[in-house]
């Protein structure tokens, strides 16, 4: 449907993000959740990770295997709900460094508004996964590779939980090399901005901050 979206659609995945999206699914249940979703699909994502030849010694003889390139890998999380996607993704590629790209939508005119950027020294043949568990309008994904293109990224993924169509279309259109990952395409938007069917507030729902102003 959209020459920028691959839905991972494992059935693992769909029946943890039905338990995500129920209303009464608790912080405590939501976080895990999170974290289980992007490191399965973590592993299709990252399909073309380039390897590297290494000699081993196994208990009988040398041979010839190949390593992930981990130092090779960012992994940048948008605060504050895609820090829930970090740790697990980091367990499957644990010399992947960790960025931090700070923002927030303005509730009323729903555009990002940043507050913090530091990702690691750049290489231009580094991977950069943008992690984000929601894609809505796509003004946060959007800020965020326009943040990593300034610092000199040239290979960007995106790995999301649920898109909106908006926000894919919206990404296709500003950035069409940067592919994205998610678990759920979903119908649209809500007049505030919000996923529907959605999972609701993914940074309140995992930090349990609902009804905090
Ligand atoms: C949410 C979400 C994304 C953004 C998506 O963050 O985690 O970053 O909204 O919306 P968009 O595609 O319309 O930009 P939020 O602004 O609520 O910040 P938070 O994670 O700090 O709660
Ligand atoms: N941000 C969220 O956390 N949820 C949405 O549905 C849209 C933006």
């Amino acid at each position: 449907m959209f020459a920028n979206l691959t839905v991972v659609d494992h059935p693992l995945i769909q029946h943890k993000l039905s338990i995500l999206r129920t209303r009464t699914t608790p912080p405590r249940e939501f976080k895990p959740l999170v974290s289980e979703i992007a490191m399965l699909m973590a592993y299709e994502a990252t399909k073309e990770l380039p390897l590297e030849e290494v000699e081993i010694d196994t208990p009988l003889e040398k041979t010839r295997g190949r390593h992930v390139a981990g130092k090779k890998v960012a992994l940048v999380p948008i605060l504050r709900a895609g820090l829930g996607m970090v740790d697990s993704i980091a367990q499957l590629i644990p010399n992947a460094r960790v960025g931090h790209i700070g923002l927030y939508r303005n509730h009323d005119t729903l555009e990002p508004v940043d507050y913090y950027f530091k990702v690691p020294g750049n290489e231009s043949d580094r991977f950069f996964f943008v992690l984000d568990p929601m894609l809505a309008t796509g003004g946060s994904a959007v800020q965020a590779v326009n943040a990593l293109k300034r610092a000199g990224a040239k290979r960007i993924r995106f790995l999301c939980l649920v898109a909106a169509p908006e926000g894919v279309t919206r990404m296709l259109s500003t950035h069409p090399d940067v592919m994205i990952y998610a678990a759920a395409l979903d119908r649209g938007l809500n007049q505030q901005g919000y996923i529907l069917p959605g999972l609701g507030d993914a940074g309140d729902r995992l930090f349990g901050t609902e009804g905090i102003p």
